[in-house]
């Protein structure tokens, strides 16, 4: 047999593998340790990383037979390393959620299990040979076996974890020759059952180290700072050391590259009127040290973090986390990330000004770490566990089953494994704040193990898991090492009631707002909560990132997204891996805007218009806003911008206010609104200057908006009307409108002979879904929302004064149920050629809330610049639009509708009063209304965007659609959070629309 099986055996998890220890690279001398911007500019560093000679095989089967020699000698392909064997053309992806991957059968996994071979050649001069070689891989995914020249080394797993082999023994001067049998499954599946694509592979860097035989092995950083935090003192752990090596020299610097410190006498490393660590702060000094023949570097900031009365502080103070959840995911290479793709992403999370990450739901390659201390995050990093799919089993049913595994004494070393592989590596990073036993593994005996473990491997850092909360009620829980309470998707009042009233433990959200689609829709609400309750630390919003596959490329090279099912897989999870802030290449979602609007640095606490000033607050927790920011602050009256002014901002300390002068006065009679806007002033490192970081508007006077009418010509025709069985025909000269009973509106509108209205105007309730509406969704189509049937009962009409007066009543109504929706509409058309509709509706009460209540019409489709009063820049909704705010703004229609990978409705702009759509050359529409409404424009039909699977399948309408809303239904987060908030459900009895349209 090529191998021995050890992936299905739980006792057997590492085999010959070193122990674990500190992350760290080696370096030759303190210049280069001290230089270094990368770990490969170490002499000590080979890296293994590039193409390999790759074999793969369906099953496992294929390869016991052989000879490892054989099977090398058949290479005939060649892969990168690090990838995925399903992003680089093997295998089958598959993306699920909570369902396993493989039959549940633990330790057993499929019999046929596709297994790679790589193989790859490195050299070791002669010179070196003296030397200790130690093979490092970062992450595999799920178990391998390790050759060197022909001879079998060692076996490991645990996919996103560390393993290090000492293949000195093996190596000979000159050409070695290195193979790696990757196993797709292994007993390591069961948990790690992470909703994500399942992919397999070296994913992560392979490199050697190259080490004298004696040397420093583990070392753990150890920091104290007094309790005025002025001062801090450094010490070094040695926990493994060869017996023959000295510690020699140190170095300290500061963080600008002062020397501060050097010598011997390691009791004597303290630092004064130290410069701490914060995310706003990153201060890092840098040590470097000399053991035997080799120098280290570590960065190290000086910070604290604790528990004071259950309230999570930092150096002192109190703070809060405003985190995001991070999987290593991109479209087209799956779980293998670049350095620059993790900078990439901490540099969108700086810009939207994210705090913190949860490493959901294993650890990150250590590098990624070194970025967090650098730029400043707080982290809470969490252990290679997911043992979701319990919950799938039959039995008990559902949640009641989760302890399964959990609560089972034989896999009490298999949690501890992975809580040690993400402790120990990863000990010394200034920025993780918390450790994470896993995710959705349910509760029992591991668990105590596990958090025992992880308080002995780190006493101090606090622990947390999530999913104590399905720990069974009838089992005495032992929670002495669960360090806080945390839930994910809980509703406002339960983790109100249940965590903040009477509070235990800290509380933490480690998933909330679920991000999916458009979405989420509920970011203040928790913000507010957090910011009431001193014992809520905040929370991760699921996710970061949309999740999803390239399909193809269209002819400029942009991708077309695809999600679970266009993979080919037989068990799926559909689009529920494209869930996050921001798109799969990066593009931040409207959601993203909302979460950057609220957590801003910068607020305006109050506007006193009699003293004729602003007071601004710096909402930041430790930095002072010095000179990082540039303001302009813009007087509106009636909704439009009159007046801008640059504003000089004061030095504002942490939590701290400053008075500023207007530099103007107010007109108190007309609606006022000041808004701010503000720009990083400087280069923040991540950041350049000029850098957008918030808009803000404050109502000042609040009076009637005043809409100046049209002005148009009055046409002197006389009013004549014919009636047909469908339709009614009213003209006035050269003005014809046509009203069709059929669809309740009019379907015509010509203008000498020039018809206006590409498709009619109609009643409707329906939205196309958004993913916050999937629970809601089959009923909203069980009571006929969706093309429900116009119902013309009756219209009659009059000549008042110089008006034409249309009275309607018509109805919505769905195939075998009652009535949705009872329209009565007045239509007045004016002698000037206008149209003004105020209508009644009334909503039967017996049905679900309503998606919105409006009208919809097409429009020429060359009306393709927009200009509207109302809720902008960015999408807005009841309960989206923290990053909008009320103006006058334009917009290519085009702009408007945001392009998810699953098509649903999204870019309305709700608090409308005024939308102009024009042509080049200035013809058009032009709608006001005192009252308000919410429009949404775009080339797509609400059919469209119903039915539609995939973006890059849309088709356009012949015309621009055009929807009006009374009112539409909130966001939410349902997708997987709570349902939505009763109050931005549609359950009026009624709802009231008020329009009057201009032709232009
Ligand atoms: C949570 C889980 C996440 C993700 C999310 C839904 O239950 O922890 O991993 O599955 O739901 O997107
Ligand atoms: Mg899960």
């Amino acid at each position: 047999m090529l191998i021995e099986n050890f992936y299905e055996n739980v006792d057997m998890l590492h085999v010959n593998m070193m122990p674990r220890r500190n992350y760290y690279i080696p370096f030759e001398s303190a210049e280069a340790a001290l230089t270094a911007s990368r770990r490969s500019q170490s002499a000590r560093f080979l890296d293994l990383n590039g193409q390999w000679q790759f074999s793969y095989y369906a099953s496992i089967l294929d390869v016991l037979d052989w000879t490892l020699e054989d099977l090398i000698a058949t290479h005939k392909d060649s892969i990168a390393v690090p990838s995925t064997w399903q992003n680089s053309g093997y295998d089958q992806l598959n993306y699920t959620n909570v369902r396993y991957a493989i039959p549940f059968d633990p330790p057993f996994v499929p019999t046929d299990n596709p297994v790679g071979l790589y193989t790859r050649a490195f050299s070791v001069e002669e010179a070196d040979l003296g030397l200790d070689f130690h093979l490092n891989f970062e992450g595999v995914d799920s178990a391998f076996y390790v050759w060197v020249n022909g001879q079998w080394v060692g076996y490991s797993q645990v996919s996103h974890s560390i393993s290090e082999f000492d293949v000195t023994p093996y190596l000979q001067a000159g050409e070695n020759q290195l193979s790696v049998l990757v196993l797709k499954w292994s007993d390591g599946t069961y948990f790690e059952d992470q909703d994500k694509f399942r992919t397999s592979g070296i994913f992560r860097d392979v490199y050697l180290l190259k080490r004298p035989k004696q040397h420093l092995f583990h070392y753990l950083v150890q920091q104290e700072l007094t309790d005025d935090f002025s001062k801090a003192s450094l010490d070094l752990d040695f926990l493994v050391m060869d017996p023959d090596v000295t510690v020699s020299a140190y170095k300290l610097y500061s963080p600008d590259g002062q020397l501060l410190e050097e010598g011997q006498d390691w009791s004597a490393l303290t630092v004064e009127n130290v410069a701490l660590w914060t995310a706003e702060t990153p201060e890092l000094y840098t040590l470097v040290f000399q053991v035997g023949g080799e120098w280290f570097r570590e960065r190290v900031g000086f910070r604290r973090f604790e528990f004071i009365e259950n309230v999570l502080h930092l150096n002192g103070r109190p703070i809060k986390l405003y985190g995001v959840n991070q999987h290593d995911s991109r479209p087209r290479t799956g779980a293998t990330v670049t350095i620059e793709e993790q900078i990439e992403d901490l540099r969108l999370m700086k810009e939207h000004h994210v705090n913190a990450i949860r490493t959901a739901h294993y650890p990150k390659a250590p590098e990624f770490y070194e970025l967090c201390d650098q730029y400043g995050f707080y982290v809470m990093s969490e252990a290679d566990v997911e043992e979701h799919g319990v919950v799938e089993l039959y039995g008990r049913g559902w949640n009641a089953n989760y302890n399964k595994l959990a609560d089972d004494p034989r896999y009490i070393e298999v949690i501890k494994d992975r809580v040690a592989a993400s402790i120990i590596p990863n000990q010394n990073f200034a920025s993780i704040f918390m450790w994470s036993m896993g995710n959705e593994a349910g509760f029992g005996v591991t668990f105590e193990e596990g958090l025992k473990y992880a308080y002995k491997l780190d006493p101090i850092r606090p622990r947390h898991y999530e999913a104590f909360h399905y720990a069974d009620p009838e089992r005495d829980n032992d929670t002495t090492y669960l360090s806080c309470y945390s839930r994910m998707y809980p509703t406002l009042e339960e983790t109100e009631e249940l965590y903040l009233k009477h509070p235990e433990k800290p509380f933490v959200l480690c998933e909330y707002s679920h991000a999916m689609g458009n979405g989420p829709g509920d970011l203040r609400a928790y913000y507010e909560l957090m910011q009431q309750y001193p014992t809520f630390m905040g929370g991760f919003v699921w996710e970061w990132c949309d999740h999803a596959i390239v399909l193809a490329e269209d002819e400029n090279g942009k991708a077309q997204f695809g999600y679970g099912g266009d993979d080919g897989s037989r068990f799926n999870d559909g689009n529920f891996c494209v869930d996050g802030l921001v798109s799969p290449d990066r593009v931040p979602h409207q959601g993203l805007k909302e979460f950057q609007a609220i957590h801003r640095p910068i607020v305006i606490k109050a506007v006193d218009p009699e003293k004729g000033t602003v007071t601004l607050e710096n909402k930041l927790f430790f930095a002072a806003t010095g000179t990082r920011f540039k303001a302009k602050l813009e007087l509106q009256e009636n909704g439009k911008v009159v007046a801008e002014y640059a504003l000089v901002l004061p030095d504002i300390p942490a939590k701290q206010t400053a008075e500023l002068e207007l530099p103007f006065t107010f007109n108190t009679a007309v609606l006022t609104h000041l808004n701010l806007h503000v720009a990083l002033a400087e280069n923040q490192s991540l950041l350049p200057a000029g850098t957008f970081v918030s808009s803000e508007q404050v109502l000042v006077f609040d009076h009637a908006l005043v809409l100046p009418e049209v002005e148009r010509a009055v046409n002197t025709a006389d009013w004549q009307v014919e009636e047909f069985a469908d339709r009614l025909e009213i003209s006035k000269g050269n003005l014809v409108w046509t009203f069709d009973k059929t669809s309740g509106g009019f379907s015509d509108w010509s203008v000498d002979d020039q018809s206006q209205l590409e498709s009619p105007m109609t009643w409707t309730v329906w939205r196309a879904p958004t993913d916050n509406d999937r629970r809601v969704r089959q009923a909203w189509q069980d009571a006929g929302f969706y093309q429900p049937l116009t119902k013309f009962y009756s219209c009659d009409w009059e000549q008042n004064g110089e008006d034409f007066v249309l009275h309607t009543h018509v109805g919505l109504t769905p195939i075998y149920r009652e009535k949705v929706l009872d329209v009565q509409a007045t239509w007045t058309l004016t002698a000037a050629g206008q149209i003004k509709v105020s209508s009644h509706m009334t909503r039967n009460p017996l049905h679900p809330f309503l998606p919105r209540v409006g009208l919809q019409l097409g429009l020429k489709k060359d009306l393709s610049q927009a200009t509207y009063l109302g809720q902008g820049p960015w999408e807005a909704y009841q309960d989206k639009q923290e990053a909008s705010y009320f103006g006058q703004f334009e917009s290519p229609v085009a702009d408007f509708y945001e392009h998810h990978i699953r098509p649903q409705e999204s870019g309305s702009h709700v608090g409308a009063h005024q939308l102009i759509l024009q042509n080049q050359v200035g013809q058009g529409l032009h709608i006001q209304s005192q009252e308000g409404f919410s429009f949404n424009a775009s080339y797509y039909s609400l059919e469209t965007l119903t039915e539609t699977k995939h973006d890059h399948e849309l088709v356009e309408a012949d015309y621009l659609v055009l929807l009006l809303d009374a009112k539409q239904a909130g966001i939410g987060s349902n997708s997987c959070g709570p349902e939505l908030a009763e109050n931005y459900k549609l359950l009026d009895e009624s709802f009231h629309l008020e329009l009057t349209f201009n032709m232009l």
